[in-house]
């Protein structure tokens, strides 16, 4: 009796995978901790309701964050692991200077674990951060979706072949983004992220000082600006961590069409950003932006861009973990 018991329940249950596993390859759905974490979403949004009033800084942190963990070895929370004796993790890569957050990442997954615990992951958590941070800094409210699962690996050396740098020109720029099965369009609708956010004098001070190697300055960049920014950033200050310069000078921290006004102008700060003009159906995105009279295109557009970078290698079902400690595998 028991034993047959036992036997249709691993019948039942290898139906149930077959029905839910067979058909499709991994997916992330709406809703996803409706029935075990119902809070979850709320949860989030309250926790970085508190942290953005506190330094509103990070939402550009928070937001890039999810870019970057996406990008490398897909939205499983890699960029979260600390590194360990034997090996160097992502985070540890880009010199520490660049992102910051990662307490804050911890902040709300503590709440988390009091609410549900073990249920809600570590890479979730990034995509509810990255989505709250826009909408906390004045831009859209998008549904995401949810029920990634966190992975087991973390290597810095699989950043350069994955993350574009700020140097990037326009079929590099493709050529990255292709690689993670993501448009034209979706490159030149996430760049609008630049619109929040600071940067580090170092990821551009080359188009000012030295930019084909000769002593010279990008001619592409705004002459005006190119030397306010040389008052903030020195040459040869290869190494300075503290410099931060806003990507967008008017409104650093509201996410708005400014960056793309920015870039029709010439003021974009990065090459990638300048970037953007030298391909037809990016120039055209960015002009027709640059003189919207309403963010409403470009908000629908990246609620839309977002949903497909954060489906990027997810981990679902019986894949990856829940992790316990962002930091760490269980
Ligand atoms: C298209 C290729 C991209 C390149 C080459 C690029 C490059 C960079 C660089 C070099 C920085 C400055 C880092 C520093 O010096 O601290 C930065 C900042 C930032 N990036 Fe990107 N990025 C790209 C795409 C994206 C995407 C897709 C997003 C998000 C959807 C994003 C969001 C941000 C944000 C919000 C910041 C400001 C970070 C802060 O305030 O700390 N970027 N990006
Ligand atoms: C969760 O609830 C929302 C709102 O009722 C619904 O749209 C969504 O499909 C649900 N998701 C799941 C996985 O149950
Ligand atoms: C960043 O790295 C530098 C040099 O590697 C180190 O001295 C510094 O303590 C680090 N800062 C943080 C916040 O980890
Ligand atoms: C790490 O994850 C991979 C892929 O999910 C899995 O095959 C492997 O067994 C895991 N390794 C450890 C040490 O958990
Ligand atoms: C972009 O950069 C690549 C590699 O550095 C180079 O081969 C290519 O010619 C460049 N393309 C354009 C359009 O500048
Ligand atoms: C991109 O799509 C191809 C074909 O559907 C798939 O094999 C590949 O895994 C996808 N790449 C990523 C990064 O999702
Ligand atoms: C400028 O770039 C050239 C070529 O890459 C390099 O040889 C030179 O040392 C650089 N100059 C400075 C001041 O960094």
């Amino acid at each position: 009796m028991r034993s047959s018991m036992a036997l249709s329940k691993s019948l039942l249950l290898l139906l149930l995978g077959f029905l839910c596993c067979s058909s499709t390859e991994a997916h992330v759905e709406f809703g996803f901790y409706n029935d075990t974490c119902p809070h979850a979403e709320a949860i989030v949004l309250h926790e970085m309701t508190r942290i953005i009033a506190d330094d509103p800084t990070l939402a550009g942190s928070l937001l890039r964050m999810q870019f970057q963990d996406c990008f490398v070895r897909g939205c499983d929370a890699s960029i979260l692991l600390d590194s360990s004796n034997n090996n160097v993790a992502e985070k540890d890569a880009i010199p520490n200077k660049s992102l910051r957050g990662f307490d804050v990442i911890d902040r709300v997954k503590a709440k988390l674990e009091e609410a549900c615990p073990g249920i809600v992951s570590c890479a979730d958590i990034i995509a509810m951060a990255a989505r709250d941070s826009v909408y906390l800094a004045n831009g859209p409210y998008f549904p995401i979706q949810t029920g990634r699962r966190d992975g087991n690996k973390s290597e810095a050396s699989d950043l350069m072949a994955n993350l574009p740098p700020p140097t990037a020109n326009i079929t590099e720029l493709k050529a990255f983004f292709l690689q993670k099965n993501l448009t034209v369009k979706d490159l030149v609708v996430l760049s609008g992220a630049h619109t929040i956010g600071f940067s580090h004098c170092s990821s551009f001070s080359q188009r000012l000082y030295n930019f084909s190697g000769k002593g010279d300055t990008d001619p592409s960049l705004d002459m005006e600006y190119a030397e306010k920014l040389k008052r903030k950033c020195k040459p040869h200050d290869h190494d300075d961590m503290r410099t931060l310069v806003k990507m967008d000078p008017k409104s650093p921290r509201r996410f708005d069409l400014c960056y793309y006004r920015l870039v029709s102008e010439g003021k974009g700060l990065f090459a990638s950003d300048e970037a953007l003009l030298h391909d037809p159906e990016t120039r055209a995105y960015v002009e027709r932006q640059a003189m919207a009279s309403s963010a409403e295109e470009f908000f629908n557009d990246f609620g839309s861009s977002m949903v497909i970078m954060g489906k990027i290698g997810v981990l679902t079902h019986q894949k990856g973990e829940i992790r316990k400690k962002c930091a760490y595998v269980n």
